[in-house]
């Protein structure tokens, strides 16, 4: 028996939505498989703990996740608090501190979706975004002062270090290796003027040491036209922490939106633990009215499946979930149709284990 500890942080707004059907997907597996076997701790970190105790988690909550082999997160983010400190005191510190500096966040158009560009289909829409993850510009570093005069000004700073470029691009060019050889680089170096041109010279420098793969610089604004024009050309895509964040809700977008899209925030070296959430928020738009769309958190769980070498699991999730897309029965309302949360969730979860059946897990 293999066993994996796991804690399991819903959070705010639809967070606690869809992470149960992410949950019962794990069920699943663990019946499914047999060996395999999720030790999990749930904590209700997040705003209503905020309001109750002043911090978004336990000022011990790091040490607390430390030792876990994964977590499992669902959204961050409600009215009652403002958003520099919930996302800052929960979701930054935890992927700045665990060192996930992979968010790896895939855009595929799953069989049974209608992307909004008419004239494109399955194969012209499948890549993965590596967005760097723990510095560029959400680096907790900046000021104000004179606040309240006319004088008031307000700076931030965005750090790249050497360490922290090579090491994103080096996962991206390796990426690439396994895919198609083809990794698109985000940049703005024309007007960026230090921190790009640096960014720009390691991938020239590293480039090097991946002779065959295809490389391209692209301003970032072009870029995202391109997600748009001609996503055809796109393999894997690397890009700093706020032009990936930028791109991949665009390219959510592109393959359904926001209620599809999942994310691995990932260690590689294991050193601690990586996290999965969808990359959608708590949207307080539909919280509590049971219509969230969990594709995106169950998908998380086929990326953390992926994570902990079960890729034949990774991809019977998203073959579940693809499945009862091209049924076409069962659909949330984001997606044009009319089913909760839990009918949805549940319908992932049986077609899974009908797809199952003679598969040796
Ligand atoms: P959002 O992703 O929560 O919502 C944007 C739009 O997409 C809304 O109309 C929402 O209803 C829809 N949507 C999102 N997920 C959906 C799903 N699963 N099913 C159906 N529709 C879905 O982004 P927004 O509105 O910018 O932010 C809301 C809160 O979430 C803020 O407090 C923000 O700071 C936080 N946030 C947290 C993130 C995290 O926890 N990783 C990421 C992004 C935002
Ligand atoms: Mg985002």
């Amino acid at each position: 028996m293999q066993h994996f500890s796991m804690a399991v942080i819903p959070g705010d707004g639809i967070g606690p939505e869809v992470t149960n059907e992410a949950l019962k997907m794990i069920k699943m597996v663990e019946e499914l498989h047999g060996g395999i076997k999720f030790y999990s701790e749930h904590f209700e970190w997040g705003c209503d703990y905020y309001l109750k105790s002043g911090r978004m988690m336990p000022e011990n909550g790091l040490e607390i996740l430390k030792d876990f082999d994964v977590l499992l997160f669902g959204a961050v983010g409600a009215k009652t608090v403002p958003d520099y400190i919930s996302v800052w005191e929960l979701i930054l510190p935890i992927r700045q501190k665990f060192q996930q500096y992979v968010n790896l966040r895939p855009i595929k158009l799953l069989r049974g979706l209608e992307s909004p560009l008419r004239y494109k289909n399955h194969e012209d829409l499948d890549f993965v975004v590596i967005r760097e993850n723990t510095e560029g510009e959400y680096f907790n570093s900046g000021g104000r002062v004179h606040e309240g005069t006319p004088y008031e000004l307000a700076m931030q700073n965005s750090v790249f270090t050497r360490f922290g470029t090579e090491r994103i691009l080096n996962y991206a060019f390796t990426l690439a290796e396994k895919r198609k050889k083809n990794l698109a680089v985000a940049t703005k170096s024309n007007a960026i003027n230090f921190t790009m041109p640096f960014w720009d010279e390691l991938v020239k420098e590293i480039s090097g040491n991946y002779p065959g793969v295809q490389t391209r610089l692209y301003h970032i604004d072009a870029l995202a036209a391109y997600f748009v024009s001609r996503p055809e050309e796109f393999d894997v895509v690397v890009g700093s922490n706020l032009f990936g964040d930028i791109l991949t809700d665009l390219g959510a977008a592109i393959v359904g939106g926001l209620g599809i899209s999942p994310s691995g925030n990932i260690n590689p070296e294991r050193a601690y633990p990586s996290m999965f959430e969808p990359i959608h928020g708590s949207a307080p738009d539909i919280a509590g009215k049971g219509i969230a769309n969990p594709i995106a958190s169950i998908w998380s769980v086929g990326l953390m499946m992926d994570h902990l070498g079960h890729n034949h699991i990774g991809k019977l999730i998203v073959d579940s979930i693809e499945a009862v897309l091209v049924d076409g029965k069962i659909r949330t309302p984001d997606l044009g149709g009319t089913a909760t949360t839990v009918e949805m969730g549940e319908a992932i979860i049986s077609k899974m284990a009908q797809l199952a059946v003679g598969h040796h897990l």
